[in-house]
C-alpha cells in the first residue's frame, strides 16, 4: 500500500512539471505590441517611450553588512553578462501559469553620506545587488504591486591610493601620492562625526557616477566626483589606482589657488565654510562630475558637470545652462587621455515658486548614458519632488543629446565657453550639442499603474527629487538586436530615515526631516532607433 501511494504521487508530480512546459497553458506575455507614451527624433534617430513597465524599492532603514544605512541611487552600472531573461511556474488561486522574468548583478553607489546636517568622516562605497524584475501589464484601475525586487549581495568600501579609508568630509586641504594628481582631502577632529577622537587627515570624495571596466584585465570600477570634479579609478578591492584630473578650467579657484571646498561644512563645525562661499571660476559647489558613462566597446569614457562651471554661467540657474562633457580614451590599459570636450545646452523650465513672469531656469543633469552613434542620454531635473517645498516636479527627463554636429573644443583650451558669466551666452564660435526632451517620468497615468504619482501628499507613494542613475538592460535578455531596452533609474534618497546608523554602525541617527524616504527605483520600457548598440559586447 504504502508503496503504491508514493510512486503515485511521483506520477502526479511528474505529470504536474510536464503540464507547466505543455503549450496549451497561455504563456503571461507583458510586453506591449503597439501604443507609446512619448516619442523625440533626434538627428533624424527614433526613441519612442512604450511604457512605465516596473517599480521598486530599498526601504530607507535597510543596512549593509557593515551596519550602515543604504542609500543608492547616485549611480548604478549593471554586470551586462549577468543579465538574464527567465521563466518560472508561479501557483496561486489554484492555477499555475508561467510567468517571465529578469535577473541580473547591479552595482549602485551613494554618495558622500547622511550629510542634511553637516558632511561627516563616512566611507563612500558601492553595493552590490541581485535585481528581479517581473514586468507586469498593469493599470490605474488595479496598480500593480512592487515587481522589482532588490536583494542585498555586498559592499565594498572605498580607499586612498595607500590603502586608508576615503571620507565624505568637505575637502580643506590636499594629500599628494606619487604618480597621482593633489588628491582632495579633509583635515577633521574627533572621530569626524562630532565625538571625541585623535582626528586626522583623509581623501574626501563625494561620488557621483559609476563605470564598471572592461579594459583592464582585473576589472575594477570607473567613478567621477563631485569635489574635484575629478574621475578616479579603483580596483576591485575598492582600493585607487587613478585619478584624472580635468583640464585646468574645471578646477574651483578661491583667492586665484585651487580649492576643493562645496561649502558643506562638517558637521562637528557647521560654521566652517569656505571663504568666499562660491568659488571665482571651476565648477560650481555641488555642481561637479553627475554624469559618467562608457561607449558601447568599453574604450571612450564620457563625464560630464551637473551644469555651467563658474565662468560660464554657474552661479545663478538662469543662466547656468552650458554644461561641458569631457570624452577620454581609454582602451590603453591604465590610461585616460582627454580625446574631446562639448557643451551641452541643458533644458529649461519655469520654476512655479518664483514670480511669475520670472526667468527660466536650467534642469541640471545627474546622469548620462552613452547609446552609441555619437547619441547619449541624460537624466535632467528640477529640484522638486518628494522632501521638498514643491512635491510637483516640472521637469524630471531621460533627454536624448546628439554630439554629431557639436563643436570638439578641446584643441581651444577654452577657460570660458560664453561671452560673460552674467549673461551665460554662448560664444557664437562654438556649436553646441543638439538636445532632445524624450522619457518624462511625471506622466500620472503611467505611475499611476504602481500607485506612484509626481507631487501631491509628501508619503511613499510621491516620486522622490533626486532621480541620478540609468542602466539599460535588453528586453530580449540577450543582445538587443530588436532595439527594445529596458531604462532601469534609482533615485538618491540622501540617507533620509528616522532609524539610520553611520560610522560602522556605531552611531544612530534621526533625520529631521521626520521623514523616511526609500530608495525607489523604476523601470520603462524604450524602443531605441534602428540598430541601436548602447553595449555590444557581453564582456562583463
Ligand atoms: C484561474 O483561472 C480561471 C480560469 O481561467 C480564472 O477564472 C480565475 O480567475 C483564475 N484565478 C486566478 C487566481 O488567477
Ligand atoms: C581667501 O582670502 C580671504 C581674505 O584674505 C581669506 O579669509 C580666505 O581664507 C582665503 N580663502 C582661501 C580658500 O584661501
Ligand atoms: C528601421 O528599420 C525598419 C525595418 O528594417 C524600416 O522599415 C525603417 O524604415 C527603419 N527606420 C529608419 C528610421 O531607418
Amino acid at each position: 500500500m504504502v508503496r503504491f501511494t508514493l510512486s503515485s504521487s511521483l506520477l502526479v508530480l511528474a505529470f504536474a512539471s510536464f503540464a507547466t512546459a505543455a503549450p496549451s497553458l497561455q504563456e503571461r506575455t507583458s510586453e506591449p505590441t503597439s501604443g507609446f507614451v512619448g516619442q523625440t527624433t533626434c538627428n533624424g534617430k527614433t526613441y519612442t517611450y512604450r511604457e512605465l513597465a516596473g517599480y521598486g524599492f530599498v526601504p530607507s532603514n535597510f543596512r549593509d553588512k557593515y551596519g550602515d544605512t543604504v542609500s543608492l541611487g547616485s549611480s548604478i552600472a549593471l554586470e551586462r553578462k549577468s543579465w538574464e531573461k527567465k521563466t518560472r511556474a508561479v501557483l496561486g488561486g489554484g492555477n499555475r501559469t508561467i510567468e517571465t522574468y529578469y535577473e541580473g548583478t547591479l552595482w549602485t553607489m551613494p554618495d558622500r553620506g547622511w550629510n542634511t546636517e553637516g558632511t561627516t568622516l563616512w566611507q563612500p562605497r558601492l553595493h552590490k545587488f541581485q535585481i528581479d524584475f517581473t514586468p507586469k501589464l498593469a493599470n490605474a484601475a488595479s496598480p500593480s504591486p512592487p515587481n522589482v525586487k532588490l536583494l542585498y549581495i555586498d559592499t565594498i568600501l572605498l580607499r586612498d591610493p595607500s590603502g586608508k579609508p576615503i571620507s565624505g568630509l568637505e575637502p580643506t586641504t590636499i594629500l599628494n601620492y606619487g604618480g597621482f594628481p593633489a588628491l582632495p582631502a579633509a583635515k577633521y577632529t574627533g572621530d569626524g562625526f562630532g565625538g571625541a577622537g585623535q582626528g586626522g587627515v583623509r581623501v574626501s570624495m563625494d561620488p557621483e557616477g559609476l563605470v564598471l571596466d572592461t579594459q583592464d584585465d582585473d576589472g575594477g570600477f570607473w567613478i567621477s566626483d563631485e569635489y574635484g570634479p575629478y574621475v578616479y579609478k579603483f580596483d576591485k578591492t575598492g582600493k585607487m589606482n587613478m585619478a584624472v584630473r580635468p583640464p585646468d578650467a574645471y578646477i574651483p579657484q578661491r583667492n586665484g589657488t585651487q580649492s576643493f571646498a562645496s561649502n558643506n561644512p562638517p558637521i562637528y563645525n557647521p560654521d566652517l565654510h569656505p571663504v568666499p562661499a562660491n568659488p571665482e571660476s571651476g565648477r560650481s559647489n555641488n555642481q561637479g562630475f553627475e554624469g559618467l558613462t562608457v561607449s558601447g566597446d568599453g574604450k571612450s569614457l564620457y563625464v560630464m558637470l551637473q551644469s555651467a562651471m563658474i565662468q560660464d554661467g554657474g552661479l545663478d540657474k538662469t543662466t547656468n545652462r552650458y554644461t561641458r562633457m569631457l570624452e577620454y580614451d581609454i582602451s590603453g590599459k591604465g590610461k585616460a587621455k582627454l580625446s574631446g570636450e562639448y557643451v551641452v545646452p541643458l533644458p529649461q523650465y519655469i520654476d512655479p515658486t518664483k514670480k511669475p513672469g520670472s526667468k527660466p531656469r536650467t534642469a541640471g543633469q545627474s546622469e548620462i548614458q552613452a547609446l552609441g552613434d555619437d547619441q547619449f542620454f541624460v537624466l535632467s531635473r528640477d529640484g522638486f519632488g518628494r522632501g521638498t517645498d514643491l512635491t510637483t516636479s516640472q521637469y524630471r527627463q531621460i533627454d536624448v543629446v546628439d554630439i554629431r554636429k557639436a563643436s570638439d573644443i578641446k584643441p581651444r583650451k577654452l577657460q570660458t565657453v560664453t561671452t560673460s558669466p552674467t549673461s551665460g551666452t554662448l560664444l557664437s564660435s562654438i556649436t553646441p550639442a543638439m538636445y532632445c526632451p524624450f522619457l518624462n517620468f511625471n506622466v500620472d497615468s503611467e505611475l499611476s499603474k504602481f500607485g506612484l504619482r509626481n507631487g501631491g501628499a509628501d508619503d511613499e507613494n510621491c516620486l522622490n527629487e533626486k532621480w541620478e542613475s540609468i542602466a539599460m538592460m535588453p528586453v530580449d535578455g540577450n543582445d538587443g538586436d530588436d532595439d527594445e531596452w529596458w531604462v532601469l533609474s534609482m533615485s538618491d534618497n540622501d540617507f533620509i530615515t528616522q532609524d539610520g546608523y553611520i560610522s560602522t554602525g556605531d552611531i544612530r541617527y534621526v533625520d529631521g526631516s521626520g521623514k523616511n524616504f526609500d530608495n525607489q527605483a523604476l523601470f520603462f520600457r524604450v524602443k531605441l532607433p534602428n540598430n541601436s548598440k548602447p553595449f555590444s559586447e557581453k564582456n562583463y
